[in-house]
C-alpha cells in the first residue's frame, strides 16, 4: 500500500497561500484492502514530527477532504504526515509533507516604492549582505503592474506575469519564494516592472499606448526575511534607501507585446520615493509557468516573401529567439498569428491587439525571451534576421500549474485529435483567470465561457485551487456591484464591463457547484455560498413582480445559429432569451438551496427551494403546453427543458428534439448554451446514435468539421472559417476559444461513459456508449478520491469488451451496455467483462427505414449513393417514406430484388 498524492487546500507542499483553512487530501493505490478503515493525520513544526502541534489520532478522516484546524502562526513552515489503515490491516504513511505559511495578519515593515515614470522599464536594487551564516532567507513580494525579481541577475523563480490578474483595487496578491541558496553570500535583489493589468492598456476599448484601468505609477513591495543560524533574524524591506535604474525594456503590454533596445546604455542609480498603498494579502493564484516547448514544424517563404514559422500548435505564451547575424542598431520584428490565410501570414482577427515584439540589437548575438506579455499564436513572422532558421525559435507554451487527471484516447484518429484540441483549450486559457481566447484584445474572465467549460475543466486537470481564485475575484466583484456578478472578472475597474446577463453571471453557483461534485470538498460551498447567494437575490430584485430579469440585456444561446435573422457575423440565437434567463435563474436558485442543505442552513434550504419551485412553476407554465410539447421549440429550447427536468413529457421533448434535428438534416445549431448538454441529453434519452452521429459528422457545423480543417484548439464560431480555409469574418472571430470543447465533458462521462455518482467520485455511475465507429474509448481519471479506468472495446455491432478499474475505497454502479442487465454493484478493484452483445451495437439501417433518416447519416447515405443513387435527390415529401415503399409501392426507386437485397445487406454490415 502506498499513500500519494498529498495536498493541502489541493496544493502540494504550498508556500504562502491564503490559508484560513487546512483540507488535507491523498490518494491510496497498490493496496490489498477494499478501503480506508482509519487514518492519522500528524502536523509538527519538525521534519521529522516531534512535539506535534495537530494529532488527530487514528479516526474516520475524509480523504478526498479532510479539514483539520491547525493553529497557524505566520511565516513558518508546518510539516505533516498521513498515515492511513486499511480493512485489510495494512498500515501505510505518506513521505513527510510540508506548508508554509505567508505573513497572515502580520504588519508589513516594508513600504511601497515608487519611482519616476519612464518609457524604460524600472528596475529596483537593493545590496543584501548577511552579517551572519543564513539559514533560511524569504523573500515576501509584490509589484504593480507584474514583476520579475532575480538574485544577482538570476530569477528567484520559474513564475511569469506575477503578483497576476485581479481586481487590483479590491486586492493585491503577494508571492512567497524561498531564496536561502540564492542569498547563501549574498548579492543583489534585482526587481524590474512591466505594465501588465495594472498599469498597462487592457480591454477592447483600450487602444495601444492607452492608459491602464488600475493606476498608473510602477510599484514595489518587498521584505527579505534572513534567519541566521545563531538564532537570529533581520529584515531587509523596501524603503528610501533602494534605487532604480532602467532596464532596456522600452515598452510592454499584455495585448501589444513587448520592444526591448539592447543599445541603450546603463542609466544612473535614481531614488525611489514612498507611495501609500494597500497591503497585499498572500496568493490565491497558482504559479504561471513554462511548460511545453515547441519546435517549429515549418520554416515557410509566403508568396509576398515572408518569412513566417509554423509552430503546427496554436497555444499560448512567449518563446525564445536566437538572434544572430544582426548589427548593431539592426531591428527584429517578430508579429503573432492564428491562421495564415492564401499562403500569407495573417492577424486582422486579433482586432486592435498588436501582438509583436521589437527588439533593437547592439550587434551581439544572444537569444532573447519576452518578460511580460503573452501572445495566442501558431504562425511567428519574423523580419530583421537574415540567415533565420526554424532551430533558432522555440514556443514556451505558459500557463497556470493544474495537474493533469484525465487521459481519453479512442480508436478515432480524428476523434483524438478534437481531444487534445479541447485539452489545448484549456491549457491556453487557464493563465491566471479562466479566458474566453488568449490571442485578441479580450483574452479577459468571461463567466459565461467559464460556466460552460467548468465541467470539462474539472475532467481534464486538478482545478480547484484554480477556480478557488476565480471565485474570490468574483466576489470581490460583487462585493462592489451589490452582489451582480460582472460579465467579465476581473472588470479592470473599466464601466464597460459592469453589465451582467444570465447564464454569465450564473457562473457565480454553477462554478462551485461543478467544483463540490468533482472535487467533493465541499469548503467550496461554505466559502462562496454568500456570494452564490447574493447572486440569486440580485436577480431577486431586478426581477420584481414584472418579471424584469427577463427584460434586461441577455446574450442567450451565444453563436447559436438559429436566429431568424441569421447574418454570416451573427451572435444572437434564436433560443428565447427570457425562457433562458429563468431556467439559468431557477437553476441558481435551486444551487443556493441545495448547497444550503448540505451545508446545514436549514432556513435558507427551505427559502431557495421555494423559490426555485415558484420559478419552475412559472416557466412551466409560460413556456409549455400541458401535452408536454415546450414552446420554445429550438435545439436548445429542448435541451433546457431536458436537463432541467421542466417538461411534463420528457419522450415528448426528446422526440421533437430529435425532429428538429432530422430537419435540420442532422445538424447542430446550439450555441454557448445549449452545446454542452447537445450529446449528452440525446444519449440520455435513447439517442445515443444521434449523439454520435452529431460527434462524428466532419461537415459544417461540427466538431471535427474544424478538425479537418487543421484546428489544433478550439474555435470560438462555428464557422470561424470557411470551407475553402478562408476566416470567415474578423470582428469577433478567435480559433482559441474553448466553450465548445464542452463537448469532452459529454465523452469522459457519456461516451467512456464515467459519471460523478458521490461528491469527489467516491461512488460513480458508469454507463458507456459504446460504438464501433470508434472501435474503443480508453479513459483514466485522476479523481480526487482515486484513479478510475474505464476501457471499451467494441470491434463490431455484435461485441463488447469492458475493463474496469475501481480505485481504492471507492465503489461503482456499472450498466454493461448492450447487455439489458440490472447494474452490477463493483468496491475497489479490477474487472473485466467480455460479451456479445443482446441487441447490435449502434443503429442498424433496413429497408424499412425511412429515406429522410437515412439521408442524415452519412454512412447510410454513402451506401444508398453507391447502391440506390435515384434515391438521393428525391424530393422532401418522398424523403418521408421507407425505402421500401419507395421501391415497390411508389416505384421511384428501380432496384430489383436482387439489387434491393444487395443494398439491404450493405446498408446492415455498417458501422
Ligand atoms: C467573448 C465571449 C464572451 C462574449 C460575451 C465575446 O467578445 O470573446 O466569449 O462570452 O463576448 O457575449
Amino acid at each position: 500500500m502506498r499513500i500519494i498524492c498529498c495536498k493541502v487546500n489541493h496544493l502540494i507542499n504550498p508556500m504562502g497561500y491564503e490559508m484560513r483553512r487546512t483540507v488535507f487530501s491523498w490518494l491510496v493505490e497498490e493496496a490489498i484492502g477494499k478501503k480506508q478503515s482509519a487514518a492519522r493525520i500528524v502536523v509538527s513544526l519538525h521534519a521529522d514530527l516531534h512535539a506535534p502541534v495537530t494529532d488527530t489520532g487514528f479516526t474516520d478522516l475524509n480523504s478526498i477532504a479532510a479539514d483539520v484546524p491547525v493553529q497557524l502562526m505566520p511565516r513558518t513552515r508546518y510539516y505533516w504526515q498521513v498515515t492511513v489503515r486499511s480493512d485489510a490491516n495494512e498500515e501505510a504513511s505518506s513521505d513527510i509533507q510540508w506548508f508554509e505559511t505567508g505573513k497572515m495578519g502580520e504588519a508589513w515593515t516594508a513600504k511601497w516604492i515608487t519611482c519616476e515614470k519612464q518609457a524604460r522599464h524600472p528596475v529596483f536594487r537593493k545590496q543584501i549582505m548577511p552579517g551572519k551564516n543564513v539559514v533560511k532567507a524569504r523573500l515576501y513580494i509584490s509589484g504593480l503592474g507584474v514583476y520579475e525579481a532575480a538574485v544577482n541577475g538570476k530569477r528567484v523563480d520559474n513564475e511569469y506575469l506575477t503578483p497576476y490578474c485581479n481586481n487590483y483595487n479590491a486586492w493585491i496578491q503577494y508571492q512567497t519564494y524561498d531564496v536561502t541558496e540564492q542569498l547563501q553570500n549574498g548579492g543583489e535583489l534585482t526587481v524590474t516592472l512591466g505594465h501588465g493589468w495594472y498599469s498597462g492598456r487592457f480591454g477592447f476599448f483600450s487602444k495601444p499606448g492607452g492608459p491602464g484601468d488600475y493606476g498608473q505609477e510602477d510599484r514595489l513591495i518587498a521584505e527579505i526575511h534572513l534567519s541566521y543560524a545563531d538564532g537570529t533574524e533581520q529584515i531587509i524591506a523596501t524603503d528610501e534607501s533602494w534605487q532604480v535604474t532602467r532596464s532596456n525594456i522600452t515598452d510592454s503590454s499584455i495585448y501589444d507585446g513587448e520592444t526591448r533596445d539592447d543599445t541603450l546604455t546603463d542609466t544612473e542609480p535614481e531614488a525611489v520615493s514612498i507611495m501609500e498603498a494597500p497591503i497585499p494579502v498572500a496568493r490565491y493564484s497558482l504559479p504561471v509557468t513554462v511548460h511545453e516547448q515547441l519546435k517549429p514544424i515549418q520554416l515557410i517563404r509566403t508568396p509576398i516573401d515572408e518569412t513566417v514559422l509554423d509552430l503546427g500548435q496554436n497555444l499560448t505564451g512567449i518563446f525564445d529567439l536566437r538572434v544572430h547575424g544582426v548589427p548593431a542598431g539592426g531591428k527584429v520584428h517578430i508579429q503573432m498569428g492564428e491562421v495564415m490565410q492564401e499562403g500569407c501570414f495573417y492577424n486582422e482577427n486579433l482586432r486592435s491587439a498588436l501582438a509583436e515584439y521589437w527588439y533593437v540589437s547592439d550587434g551581439t548575438d544572444r537569444v532573447i525571451r519576452p518578460h511580460f506579455t503573452f501572445y495566442g499564436f501558431r504562425y511567428v513572422k519574423i523580419e530583421g534576421i537574415p540567415e533565420l532558421t526554424a532551430d533558432d525559435f522555440t514556443a514556451l507554451a505558459l500557463y497556470s500549474d493544474l495537474p493533469e487527471t484525465g487521459c481519453l484516447v479512442t480508436g478515432h484518429a480524428k476523434l483524438n485529435r478534437l481531444i487534445k484540441n479541447v485539452e489545448w483549450g484549456l491549457k491556453d486559457n487557464f493563465l491566471d483567470v479562466p479566458t474566453d481566447c488568449p490571442q485578441r484584445d479580450e483574452r479577459m474572465g468571461w463567466t459565461g465561457d467559464a460556466q460552460a467549460f467548468s465541467a470539462t475543466a474539472c475532467y481534464l486537470r486538478d482545478c480547484y485551487a484554480f477556480y478557488r481564485k476565480f471565485l474570490h475575484d468574483m466576489e470581490t466583484e460583487q462585493r462592489e456591484h451589490d452582489g451582480m456578478v460582472t460579465d467579465v472578472v476581473p472588470s479592470f475597474a473599466n464601466a464597460a464591463y459592469k453589465g451582467t446577463a444570465c447564464v454569465w453571471g450564473d457562473a457565480v453557483t454553477i462554478i462551485p457547484w461543478n467544483v463540490y461534485q468533482y472535487y467533493g470538498d465541499i469548503s467550496i460551498l461554505e466559502d462562496c455560498f454568500d456570494q452564490m447567494k447574493a447572486w440569486v437575490d440580485y436577480i431577486r430584485r431586478v426581477d420584481g413582480d414584472h418579471q424584469g430579469w427577463k427584460k434586461v440585456f441577455h446574450y442567450g444561446d451565444w453563436l447559436a445559429l438559429d436566429h431568424p435573422n441569421r447574418k454570416p457575423d451573427q451572435c444572437l440565437g434564436g433560443t428565447d432569451v427570457g425562457y433562458i434567463a429563468y431556467v439559468y435563474y431557477m437553476r441558481s436558485a435551486e444551487i443556493v438551496a441545495e448547497s444550503a442543505g448540505l451545508l446545514g442552513k436549514a432556513a435558507e434550504a427551505l427559502e431557495y427551494r421555494q423559490l426555485a419551485q415558484k420559478l419552475r412553476d412559472s416557466i412551466v407554465h409560460d413556456y409549455f403546453a400541458p401535452s408536454g410539447l415546450c414552446c420554445v421549440d429550438t435545439q436548445t429550447g429542448l435541451l433546457l427543458a431536458l436537463k432541467h427536468h421542466l417538461t411534463p413529457d420528457p419522450a415528448v421533448a426528446a422526440a421533437r428534439l430529435q425532429q428538429k434535428l432530422k430537419d435540420n438534416d442532422g445538424y447542430l445549431q446550439t450555441g454557448f448554451v445549449g452545446t454542452p448538454f447537445l450529446c449528452k441529453e440525446l444519449s440520455d434519452h435513447g439517442a445515443a446514435d444521434m449523439a454520435w452521429n452529431l460527434m462524428l459528422n466532419e461537415d459544417y457545423p461540427g466538431w471535427l468539421y474544424e478538425v479537418n480543417l487543421g484546428g489544433t484548439t478550439i474555435w470560438e464560431r462555428w464557422n470561424s472559417m470557411n470551407p475553402d480555409g478562408s476566416v470567415s469574418s474578423t470582428g469577433m472571430n478567435s480559433f482559441n476559444h474553448y466553450a465548445y470543447g464542452s463537448i469532452a465533458e459529454w465523452l469522459y462521462g457519456d461516451a467512456a461513459g464515467l459519471r460523478m455518482g458521490t461528491a469527489g467520485f467516491r461512488h460513480a455511475v458508469i454507463v458507456p456508449n459504446p460504438t464501433p465507429r470508434i472501435g474503443f474509448a480508453d479513459l483514466r481519471y485522476q479523481s480526487a478520491a482515486g484513479v478510475w479506468q474505464v476501457k471499451w472495446d467494441a470491434p463490431d455491432k455484435k461485441h463488447l469488451h469492458m475493463s474496469i478499474t475501481v480505485p481504492f475505497g471507492c465503489t461503482a454502479e456499472v450498466t454493461l451496455p448492450f447487455m439489458d442487465q440490472a447494474p452490477i454493484m463493483l468496491d475497489a478493484g479490477a474487472y473485466e467483462y467480455d460479451y456479445a452483445a443482446v441487441r447490435p451495437i449502434g443503429k442498424v439501417w433496413t429497408l424499412d427505414d425511412r429515406l429522410i433518416d437515412m439521408l442524415i447519416d452519412k454512412q447510410a447515405k454513402a451506401v444508398l449513393a453507391q447502391y440506390a443513387p435515384e434515391s438521393i435527390d428525391l424530393p422532401y415529401s418522398m424523403q418521408l417514406n421507407s425505402i421500401s415503399a419507395l421501391i415497390h409501392d411508389l416505384n421511384v426507386v428501380h432496384l430489383d430484388a436482387e439489387q434491393a437485397a444487395t443494398l439491404a445487406s450493405a446498408l446492415a454490415t455498417i458501422d
